[in-house]
């Protein structure tokens, strides 16, 4: 039995399946929007997504304006350039369609229309006092699960970090989530977007706030990512591993956003903000790692780990069982051929304390972790990643 009271928090409305994309007119005609500004990159246009979602509001009269300058792990200025058109006609819907960086800055466009002074006052928990503009959040990826998460994360230049406004309000009214959007992704980013889901389900699977609803969907994503990702990578054309990779990065976004993430997100974030490492490449090189660690925090979990993501490990010993996890993911990084060391990504050995550091100070996300961790602990996670 959990004694701990369970909460789940999520957008008013999610949409999701082939063809959910279509829903998008009616729903912001529902919510009475006759403006809106879909902020994306130059990818979506470029894909004819743009385009269709025009059209789509077109049919239901709502004008639409493009901000489709959103780059990728935006920084605070990417930010700015956003909220400066934002703020020079009256929008009543804010539309974010890409991967989390469109949808992160859509979000925090919308609440920084609403609330007074600047990004840097609300970087942190609960910061945002106002509900900000409505949002609609579109993936086109599936990985950051930014459609249904609280935070939302820009680079803090100055400060060479990343850094997050967390608050229900970053939530949108609507996410719709259409595996169909997800077809034209190219492999790269299928795996590095892939690998960020698969993340967000092991790390909220064993994050010490985890309850037995988001364990219910952390479980089904990694079953979902675990039997699909390959596929998807190698066969972008294939629906189903797409549905699963779309309903899997949902079902670990939910998680994550009331569970929250724990050390590999910690330990990845100074990897983007002083290295410029893109977040799934960043987590995905350190969750096997981080992984390894955490295995004597939370041995039965981290033994079903691997029975979801597809290992025969009955008839082991459960400190087996558990070990045989981080095993299951490194080996579909084989089958995905991606990055895995620091030294590839060209991070320096030298650059190890000054990480460590920064990792120590993500409290928000150390807190989670399954097993204590030291800064001598997180200096040799680093030094085995490079
Ligand atoms: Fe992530």
């Amino acid at each position: 039995m959990d004694h701990k009271v369970i909460s789940l928090r999520s957008p008013h409305l999610i949409l999701a399946g082939l063809g959910a994309f279509e829903k998008l007119g009616p729903e912001a005609k529902g919510m009475g929007a006759t403006q809106a500004l879909v902020v994306t990159d130059k990818n979506v246009i470029d894909s004819g997504i743009g385009k269709k979602a025009q059209e789509i509001l077109g049919k239901e009269g709502i004008g639409v304006e493009f901000f489709d300058r959103v780059i990728p792990d935006p920084d605070v200025a990417c930010f700015e350039t956003c909220l400066e058109m934002a703020k020079k006609q009256k929008f009543d819907l804010i539309i974010g369609i890409g991967g989390g960086s469109s949808m992160d800055i859509a979000s925090i466009t919308s609440v920084m229309l609403t609330n007074p002074g600047t990004v840097y006052d609300h970087f942190g928990v609960n910061l945002v006092k106002n509900l900000g503009v409505p949002t609609i959040l579109i993936p086109t990826t599936a990985g950051t699960g930014a459609e249904v998460t609280p935070n939302a994360i820009l680079t803090d230049t100055k400060a060479k970090l990343k850094k997050a406004v967390v608050s229900p309000y970053i939530l949108p009214r609507v996410a719709i989530i259409d595996p169909l959007l997800t077809v034209s992704m190219p492999p790269s980013v299928t795996s590095s977007s892939g690998i960020d889901a698969l993340t967000h389900a092991v790390e909220s699977y064993t994050s010490n706030n985890a309850n037995i609803l988001t364990d219910l969907f952390a479980k089904e994503a990694m079953i979902l990512i675990g039997r699909s990702l390959r596929t998807a990578v190698a066969n972008g054309n294939n629906l189903e591993a797409r549905y699963d990779m779309s309903i899997g990065s949902l079902y670990a976004g939910i998680s994550l956003a009331n569970a929250g993430v724990t050390a590999v997100h910690a330990l990845a974030y100074p990897l983007g903000g002083t290295f410029n490492v893109a977040h799934g490449i960043a987590n995905g090189l350190l969750l096997p790692y981080v992984m390894e660690f955490n295995v004597l925090g939370d041995i039965p979990k981290f033994a079903q780990i691997a029975r979801f993501l597809g290992e025969k490990v009955d008839q082991l010993p459960l400190l087996d069982q558990a070990y045989q996890a981080p095993r299951a993911v490194k080996a579909i990084y084989r089958d995905l051929k991606i990055p895995q060391s620091l030294t590839e990504l060209k991070v320096p050995r030298e650059g190890i304390p000054d990480m460590a550091k920064a990792a120590m100070n993500v409290t928000r996300l150390m807190g989670n972790n399954p097993r204590a961790m030291t800064v001598q602990d997180v200096e040799r996670i680093y030094e085995k990643a490079l």
